[in-house]
């Protein structure tokens, strides 16, 4: 894609998110690769702000990972609509709009949490939902602004949003890991589920960027994965004491305020762009539970301390 700087040949990235998880580590990639960017100061929903930002980077691809997902989790977005829509509606489409105008590339790390089990779709079906299926999970509001806009930029002609799901990373102790998560619950559900190994998948994204894929991107490793399938890798390679407990969602709804979605994305489209993607359970053995297991000891007496008990 040409950007309105003429700039065809090395990609110049603007990158929003710079003090978040994943935006931390896109910016990491990005030096990594040695790839020319810079990070936005602005707020999202500020139009001269992101303006001004676009105008002094001049990039040819903005990669957007800021947004709101509330603290300590997306019930938080239950008490606080309107600060979510100025932010994951409007600062968001502000984005878009801005990008669209100036003729940059927008890769936006969006959510797969607008999607849910349901009669046509059933658990340990096989059946994924595909990137032209309508959202079918709007339980929390975290999850229905993230719906509502992904249908709107989806008519953005310059715009990949990526539906990244429960995101995990090869740091048990890192608090937003999936893993870490569930490791430190006293009870977990136990549903298989779509799931985003970020080291294997975040350098595919800046690919996918460069390459100026548009639409919409099912953005997870092949397959699913249950709570308990973790459980039992973690007990395998890091501690074999380990223990956990379930409970059913019925009762897990009694400790959140908001649903959680739960589904299995189609990964069809990833996987004609990376053949070599791995299958979810064979990407967290590689990018998780192998390298722990180098110094299993110390993982598991961290997380030991970590869970208190
Ligand atoms: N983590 C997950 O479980 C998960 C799962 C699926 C999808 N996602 C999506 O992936 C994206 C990134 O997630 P993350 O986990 O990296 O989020 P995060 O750690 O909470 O970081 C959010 C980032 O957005 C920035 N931000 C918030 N409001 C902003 C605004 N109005 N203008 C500009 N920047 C703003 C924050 O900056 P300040 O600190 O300056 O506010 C921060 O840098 C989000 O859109 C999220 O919905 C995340």
């Amino acid at each position: 894609m040409v950007s309105s700087n003429g700039n065809h040949a090395e990609p110049t990235f603007l990158v929003f998110g710079k003090s978040g998880w994943i935006g931390g580590l896109v910016g990491d990639l990005l030096k990594q690769q040695g790839a020319k960017f810079e990070f936005a100061t602005a707020r999202l929903e500020d139009r001269a702000g992101v303006l001004a930002d676009v105008e002094r980077v001049k990039p040819t691809h903005v990669l957007n990972a800021a947004g709101l997902t509330g603290r300590p989790n997306v019930d938080w977005c239950e008490d606080h609509k309107i600060e979510t829509i100025r932010v994951n509606v409007l600062g968001m489409l502000n984005l878009a709009d801005i990008c669209f105008s100036k003729g940059i590339h927008l890769t936006t790390y969006a959510t797969g949490c607008i999607f849910h089990y349901d009669k046509d779709f059933p658990e340990n079906s096989g059946k994924g939902f595909k990137e032209e299926d309508k959202p079918n999970f709007t339980g929390s509001y975290y999850s229905y602004t993230k719906a509502m806009v992904e249908s709107l930029l989806s008519e953005y002609p310059n715009i990949l949003v990526l539906r990244v799901r429960m995101p995990i990373v090869g740091d048990l102790l890192y608090p937003r890991n999936f893993i870490t998560k569930i490791i430190k619950y006293d009870k977990i559900v136990n549903i298989p589920n779509s799931m985003t190994v970020l080291p294997e998948l975040l350098p595919y994204s800046i690919e996918m960027a460069r390459r100026g894929l548009t639409g919409i991107m099912n953005y997870t490793n092949p397959g699913a994965i249950s709570h308990n399938e973790i459980m039992e890798l973690y007990k395998q390679y890091i501690d074999p004491e380990f223990k956990w407990s379930n409970f059913t969602i019925e009762e897990q709804a009694k400790v959140i305020k908001a649903p959680r979605s739960n589904n299995l994305l189609d990964t069809k489209r990833i996987e004609g762009e990376f053949p070599q993607i791995l299958g979810i359970r064979e990407s967290l053995i590689k990018h998780v539970f192998e390298p722990n297991a180098t110094h299993a000891d110390k993982v598991r007496a961290e997380v030991r301390q970590m869970r208190g008990r």
